[in-house]
């Protein structure tokens, strides 16, 4: 079976977010199990390290509509770990400062990026059997197949299945655009329209054979409005068609016996390095060594990642006798906040601005305990991560977080869940961690269940194969 996955951010090339750790680890997945995968991005000029860069052959190039517009695309291509990675290249969209969204021009880009791959698709002539398209940004690709590719004779067998990492990121913009910039024919609108609006992703959820996403229960709680940003009117019709998947994380980038960014290996059957983590963690951190819990956060600062909570009851923690490290930068509010609560407790709280891989590997590697109390989180990676470290999540139950951590109980369990979205309600599953903590018999039992728990891709890549396969079988 030939998939085609597009994505707007992929590791090793380019990333922002856990969409890039999934398009950087579930093709590699899906090609241990036999599937021929690639992967097709943006070539973001700024952001592709010289290394990469030394590796990709030019491959193509053509003209893509963009409204009135003929833009060029050049295609560039390179194998890393057995995934094929074809990268688009236009320089007035792709080559620019600050990061790889955020532009005023954010539909367009994404509109020539949608529209780029079925051209490269149409052009090389290597005709997939699914394009698996993900995230608002690539929300087109099917919508432009329905309208433009569905009929053409190389084409007509493709399967589209899209999947939603994030339902807040819709792409909402003015009608204005349907023509000039997006190619979108008038009498083809509603297709794209939601509330009065044109909306990528509401296109995509009504034209895909398969909308998917990062975990079953957030497959649930998406057709409920507290959870859809507006959208379970759009699923509620379509759930003949939806499904989750739980997400896998890159169990070769993230495994604590190899981890050349941490200060001493360790796994299962030999945690003696996980203590020697701690300490370099600790002193990199600035914070003295003793036997206080640590604990880990790594996060975009931002509301819904549970930070108004935090903020409510941030100094019970602390005087609760936690020592807290915190990596990730986000609304200025919660960062002023950790810069505040870093003077007030100088021996108990470390905060670092923004994010650096190889602190958040030390993070993982280096606390006790793993704090993600998220008023909503369609996966999650960063739990399943800590745990592979030995690292006890604490989380709300909510998404993939409830998906993938079972509450402590005696003998069973892998962290410490909260069901309701209250500060209070977390402060005590923080409490009953603190408790297992004081009980080291306990603590290592939980510890080892924690980095026995199996997130590798292995089980959700046959999931994805087993929809791919019943797709492909539909004529
Ligand atoms: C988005 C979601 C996160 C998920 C990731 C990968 O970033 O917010 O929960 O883990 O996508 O699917």
């Amino acid at each position: 079976m030939k998939i085609l996955f597009a994505t707007s951010e992929a590791q090793p090339f380019a990333a922002s977010g856990g969409l890039a750790d999934v398009a950087g680890s579930l093709p590699k997945a899906l090609v241990k199990e036999g599937c021929d995968c690639s992967v097709i991005m943006p070539y973001y000029i700024k952001t592709v390290s010289d290394e990469l860069k030394a590796k990709l052959t030019f491959v193509t190039e053509f003209y893509v509509p963009v409204g009135w517009r003929s833009q060029y695309c050049g295609v560039f291509k390179a194998v890393v770990s057995g995934v094929t990675y074809y990268l688009l290249d236009n320089h007035y969209y792709f080559n620019r400062d600050f990061g790889i969204y955020g532009y005023y021009d954010d539909a367009e880009r994404f509109a020539f990026f949608s529209r780029a791959v079925l051209e490269t698709v149409q052009r090389l002539g290597d005709i997939p059997d699914i394009i698996n398209s993900n995230d608002w940004q690539c929300a087109l690709v099917p919508v432009y197949y329905n309208i433009y590719y569905r009929f053409h004779h190389d084409m007509r067998s493709i399967k589209n299945v899209f999947t939603i990492h994030n339902i807040q990121y819709q792409g909402q913009y003015g009608f204005e655009l349907l023509e000039d910039v997006l190619s979108i024919p008038r009498h083809m609108s509603r297709l794209v329209e939601y509330d009065g609006n044109i909306n990528f992703m509401k296109g995509a959820i009504e034209v895909a054979d398969k909308v998917t996403t990062v975990s079953p229960t957030y497959a649930g709680e998406i057709l409920d409005p507290w959870f859809s940003h507006g959208l379970d009117r759009a699923l509620n019709t379509k759930q003949f068609k939806t499904c989750g998947f739980l997400n896998g994380i890159d169990t070769d980038m993230y495994n604590p016996s190899t981890d050349k960014a941490i200060a001493a290996n360790f796994s299962v059957g030999k945690k003696a390095g996980k203590a020697a983590c701690k300490s370099a963690l600790l002193e990199k951190a600035g914070l003295p060594e003793d036997d206080a819990p640590l604990l880990g956060m790594i996060s975009r600062m931002v509301e819904h990642k549970g930070f108004d909570l935090i903020k409510a009851v941030f100094d019970d923690i602390v005087n609760m006798g936690f020592k807290v490290v915190i990596l990730g930068s986000g609304d200025s509010e919660y960062e002023e906040f950790f810069t505040e609560a870093k003077a007030r407790f100088p021996e108990r709280v470390s905060f670092t601005c923004g994010y650096i891989p190889a602190l958040a590997k030390q993070i993982y590697a280096g606390a006790d305990l793993f704090l993600m109390p998220s008023k909503s989180e369609p996966c999650g990676l960063a739990q399943m991560i800590s745990l592979r470290y030995g690292t006890i999540p604490i989380v709300r139950a909510t998404g993939g977080l409830k998906d993938s951590i079972v509450d402590y109980g005696e003998d069973m369990g892998t962290g410490f869940t909260f069901q309701t979205y209250n500060a209070h309600d977390m402060l005590e599953a923080i409490q009953r961690a603190c408790d297992c903590y004081d009980d080291p018999k306990a603590w290592g039992a939980l510890v080892t269940r924690a980095m026995k728990a199996d997130f590798s891709w292995k089980q959700s890549a046959k999931l994805y194969i087993g929809l791919y396969e019943e797709l492909c079988n539909i004529e």
